[in-house]
């Protein structure tokens, strides 16, 4: 059996967001925010919420991968901005997909939930015998950045990216391939690096009320840190599936900074080529941006059968997390 991504989709809220426009709110420029993050200008929601951007990515996917709602067993949201505490934003999209059939539950892996997800989706179809999931990365984190905090609020963007994940037997699919090996990992030591105290400041005792929070960052730590465990996580699954980078056709990285992914691109010893970007058009959409490349490429027609790819991201927790897949 094996585990194959049969269809794409993404979406992205219509309003974009230049850098010249930030520069107006806050004292940055444009050519800071490019030369220190490849970033150009993002999409922001003006009110759409997390729930419905991954729907539209979802029934984007669904029609890409030729699948209906009635088709889907399971829907996994990696999501930290989930429009309400409860319900998950996986049980909003499946009443938005009509998908009646499925379970749905988020997973909080920040910007590296999109690879927990997947990873956690094709463990679940194998043990419970699901056919068909929809695994969808999507964050809403404008409604989270300080928009007075120049050193995050230019970073982030909104956005949505689904994939329909489905085990086919063998003789269903002659290309074999599929998942070929995984590996995640977190340290809850890090945690103070990249946070946002939401929904937690209620105190019965003193009788303080809820407080919406935001987004902090030491930008620094979390630039070290992904340069150096994303390249090591991939390492892992380079192992485990007994190939080495020259074997890879692309490496689907985490959106977060134009010079991480170069960093992690010479630890590998492989070209930019091989490292498709898009981070000058959405910023970083936290779990939405590894499966809106991901929809790109296949858009793009980039992707063939037999393509060997890895998708790896990284994120708060801290978390880190990479899939080897042949398509
Ligand atoms: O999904 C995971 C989410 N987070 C990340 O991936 C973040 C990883 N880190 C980074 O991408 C980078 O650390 C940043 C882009 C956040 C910052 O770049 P940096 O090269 O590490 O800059 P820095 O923090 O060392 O700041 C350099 C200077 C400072 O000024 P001084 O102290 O040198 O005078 C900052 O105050 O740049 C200043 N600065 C800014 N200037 C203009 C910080 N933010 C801005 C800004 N515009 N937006």
């Amino acid at each position: 059996m094996n585990t194959k991504i049969i269809g794409t989709g993404s979406y992205v809220p219509e309003r974009v967001v230049t850098n010249d426009d930030l520069a107006d709110m806050v004292d940055t420029s444009d050519e800071w925010i490019r030369t220190r993050t490849g970033i150009r200008k993002r999409h922001v929601s003006e009110g759409e919420g997390t729930a419905a951007m991954a729907a539209e990515a979802a029934r984007r996917a669904m029609e890409n991968g030729g699948v209906g709602p009635e088709d889907i067993d399971l829907i996994l949201v990696g999501t930290t901005t989930a429009d309400d505490c409860f319900p998950s934003a996986a049980c909003e999209v499946q009443k938005a997909i009509g998908a009646v059939g499925a379970v749905g539950f988020d997973i909080s892996a920040a910007c590296s939930g999109f690879i927990f997800a997947l990873n956690t989706a094709e463990a679940l179809l194998k043990s419970y015998g699901y056919r068909t999931g929809l695994v969808i990365g999507a964050d809403n984190l404008s409604k989270i950045v300080d928009w007075s905090d120049r050193s995050t609020c230019v970073l982030f963007g909104d956005g949505a990216g689904a994939a329909v994940v489905r085990v086919l037997e063998e003789e269903e699919d002659r290309d074999g391939g599929g998942i070929l090996a995984a590996d995640m990992g977190s340290d809850g030591r890090k945690a103070e690096v990249l946070r946002c105290q939401s929904r937690t400041m209620g105190n019965f005792l003193t009788g303080t009320k809820p407080e919406p929070g935001y987004i902090t960052m030491e930008g620094q730590e979390v630039f070290k840190f992904a340069v150096k465990k994303v390249p090591e996580c991939i390492q892992r699954v380079l192992e485990k599936g007994g190939l080495d980078a020259g074997d890879i056709k692309y490496f689907v990285l985490h959106q977060a900074n134009y010079r991480i992914c170069e960093s992690i691109a010479k630890r590998l010893k492989v070209s930019m080529d091989k490292i498709p970007m898009n981070i000058e058009h959405y910023g970083n959409t936290s779990g939405a941006t590894i499966p809106i490349l991901l929809d790109e490429l296949n858009r793009e027609g980039k992707l063939e059968p037999g393509d060997k790819i890895i998708l790896a991201g990284f994120g708060a927790g801290l978390t880190w997390g990479a899939v080897l897949l042949q398509w």
